[in-house]
């Protein structure tokens, strides 16, 4: 992108909803894109080109072994938005908030770095609520139902592919905005 401004990373961007939104939101920021399906990528890589998006980019890989690439950067936030929710006890272990997850995450971010998790899915709300409790780290937002929420930001009203699914299904949004240090903005990006 040609220069060093701060950088936002969303995880498992399917067709890149956030990405492009936040990039659009604020053009004095970077934004990275990770996702594994090289077919999802495609559909909001083509949409940055064709609306001349300059400050957005797309990675096809699993983020947990690239996201490292980027610790010379100051990332603020990270962004998760309806990461599969691995329901089964065995393959907990691959949830994209487990603590083995997490160091990834404390090794890229900023001091007061936030990382938001959307899932439309309480078990997995439940246990990200509860790794934030046992690892001790901070929790800034938590929501079991956010469109309840009267105050919420830009950035939380944010529509994905799949949130748009779950809400056509009726399904209830959960949100959760955690980091690894208290901070004194109510907004990380601002
Ligand atoms: C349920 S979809 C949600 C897509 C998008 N965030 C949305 O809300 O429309 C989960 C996405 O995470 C991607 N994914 C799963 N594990 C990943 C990983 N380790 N690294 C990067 N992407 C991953 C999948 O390929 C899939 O596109």
């Amino acid at each position: 992108m040609g220069n060093k401004n701060p950088l936002t990373v969303e995880i498992g961007c399917g067709t890149g909803d956030y990405t492009l939104n936040l990039s659009k939101m604020y053009p004095q920021r970077n934004f990275v894109g990770f996702d594994v399906k090289g077919s999802r990528i495609w559909t909001g890589a083509k949409k940055a080109l064709s609306e001349n998006i300059t400050n957005a980019v797309f990675v096809i890989a699993y983020a947990e072994k690239t996201l490292h690439l980027l610790s010379d950067w100051q990332i603020s936030d990270v962004w998760i938005p309806f990461p599969h929710p691995y329901p089964r006890p065995n393959s907990i272990k691959k949830r994209i908030v487990h603590p083995r997850f997490l160091q990834i995450y404390k090794n890229i971010l900023a001091r007061e770095g936030r990382i938001h998790l959307k899932t439309d899915d309480t078990s997995m709300y439940e246990y990200a609520l509860k790794v934030v409790k046992e690892e001790g780290l901070v929790l800034f937002k938590s929501s079991a139902d956010l469109y309840s929420d009267k105050s919420l930001t830009a950035e939380e009203q944010i529509l994905t592919k799949y949130e748009l699914d779950h809400l056509k299904e009726r399904k209830v949004i959960k949100y959760l905005c955690f980091g690894f240090a208290h901070s004194n903005n109510q907004n990380s990006l601002i």
